[in-house]
């Protein structure tokens, strides 16, 4: 069946996933894609707000409610996601439950607690990661805002993402040029939308 890609964008803070997927977005629009972003957290919500105080250090959470209310926020657009995908938009994801298990996990947490609240959701059809140096990444405008952005924990969650990496990842160093990064993005995204266009990938679900 015809459908839309689902594509994650995945890396440490600042990373530049953002930039990325709005890039990404305006060429594949140019050239007649249908195609719309999503990021998580998605702060839009009352959960999303409730993890946005945590994140600007306003609210004291637990660590373990802390990543069920993340995994709950990606639940929660979980029908939007699949009717989407279903009507043949292709959607960008910044960030989704590889980061949930990337931050928690590095905390110390049981990796297979960790995994838990994700197991079921849609299975993105390609994962992009873009890798740097947390040494790069905190001279980068905004570094420091949120409770996460401190080289130490970042370290640990660059080395927690290596256990997530598989052959099946696209790696791209966002140590260089916005415009090179964005023209090494372009055409595994295209490929992907095709293969899902000429109904060649069924849906798969986490983490499976
Ligand atoms: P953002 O800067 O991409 O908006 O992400 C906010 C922070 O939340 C970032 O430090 C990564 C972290 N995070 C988690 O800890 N668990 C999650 O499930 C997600 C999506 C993000």
């Amino acid at each position: 069946m015809s459908r839309g890609a689902l594509i994650v964008v995945e890396g440490l803070d600042k990373s530049g996933k953002t930039t990325q997927i709005k890039n990404c977005l305006q060429i594949l629009r140019r050239d007649g894609f249908d195609v719309c972003q999503l990021s998580f957290p998605d702060r839009t919500t009352s959960i999303g707000q409730l993890i946005s105080s945590f994140l600007r250090g306003e609210t004291v959470l637990d660590d373990r409610v802390v990543h069920l209310l993340f995994s709950a926020n990606r639940w929660e657009k979980w029908k939007e996601i699949k009717e989407r995908l279903m009507a043949g938009t292709t959607i960008l994801v910044d960030r989704y439950a590889y980061s949930g298990v990337a931050y928690t996990a590095s905390k110390g947490y049981d990796w297979d607690w960790c995994l838990g609240p994700d197991k079921g959701l849609i299975a993105p059809d390609l994962v992009i990661y873009l890798s740097a140096s947390s040494k790069v990444l905190e001279t980068r405008s905004g570094y420091g805002q949120e409770r996460y952005e401190n080289q130490l924990f970042q370290n640990r969650v660059s080395e927690t993402f290596e256990k997530l990496v598989t052959h099946k990842w696209l790696r791209i160093s966002s140590d260089r040029p916005i415009e090179e990064v964005t023209h090494h993005m372009i055409p595994p995204i295209r490929n992907i939308i095709d293969s899902c266009q000429n109904g060649a990938l069924p849906l798969g679900t986490l983490w499976t």
